[in-house]
């Protein structure tokens, strides 16, 4: 494996992470976690290839229009891919709002690396963004992201329906935001 510790290529970086834009490249991986069954146990469905490209166009047509998406993140010694976590807008009850989110490789879960990439993004989310809440919608029955979402500083807020499934809106202000309230 090329040792592929380069600053440069980052948008964040972590003690054990990197986190960058994904591109086409970057398919076999993202088709391989999105075929897999335990990756995918609280979304509708595993993703074949097509749906997976698909899901990797949408995140690079995030980069293009929002400037951050879903990114790769991988080991940032080793260039080891280890999932996809990152920030998104999206559409709540009509509403836009900031989303930390994450996928992690099944190999890799139980290391703490979803927290410790979601905490980047939240913290990037604060300051590059000025983000004022920043929210992650889970599943109710995905316990261990929501594990990772109370460890990421966020409390539920409410039930709320997106992408016609239940969710639960989990969510955090900024430290200024918070003390002036
Ligand atoms: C949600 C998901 C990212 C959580 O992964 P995870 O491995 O449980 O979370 P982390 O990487 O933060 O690891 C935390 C766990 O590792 C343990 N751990 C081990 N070594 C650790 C370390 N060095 N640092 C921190 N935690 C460590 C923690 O104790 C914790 O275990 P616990 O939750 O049983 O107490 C993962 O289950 C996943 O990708 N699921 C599929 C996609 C998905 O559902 N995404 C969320 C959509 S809302």
């Amino acid at each position: 494996m090329s040792n592929s510790f380069d600053h440069q290529k980052y948008i964040l970086t972590t003690t054990r992470l990197g986190l960058r834009q994904m591109t086409m490249d970057d398919l076999n991986f993202v088709a391989k976690m999105l075929a897999c069954a335990d990756v995918m146990q609280y979304y509708p469905q595993v993703y074949n290839r097509e749906e997976a490209a698909e899901w990797l166009e949408r995140q690079l047509v995030r980069y293009r229009e929002d400037g951050h998406g879903l990114w790769l993140v991988e080991d940032r010694y080793t260039g080891e891919p280890i999932g996809q976590v990152g920030v998104i807008i999206q559409q709540v009850e009509e509403q836009p709002i900031v989303e930390v989110g994450y996928l992690i490789d099944q190999p890799f879960w139980q290391k703490g690396y979803a927290i410790e990439a979601a905490s980047a993004c939240k913290e990037y989310a604060f300051s590059q963004l000025h983000a004022k809440v920043v929210h992650s919608l889970i599943r109710p029955a995905n316990i261990p992201s929501q594990r990772v979402a109370l460890r990421n500083g966020m409390k539920p807020i409410r039930l709320v329906t997106f992408k016609n499934l239940d969710h639960l809106l989990f969510g955090t202000c900024s430290e200024r935001i918070c003390i002036e309230q």
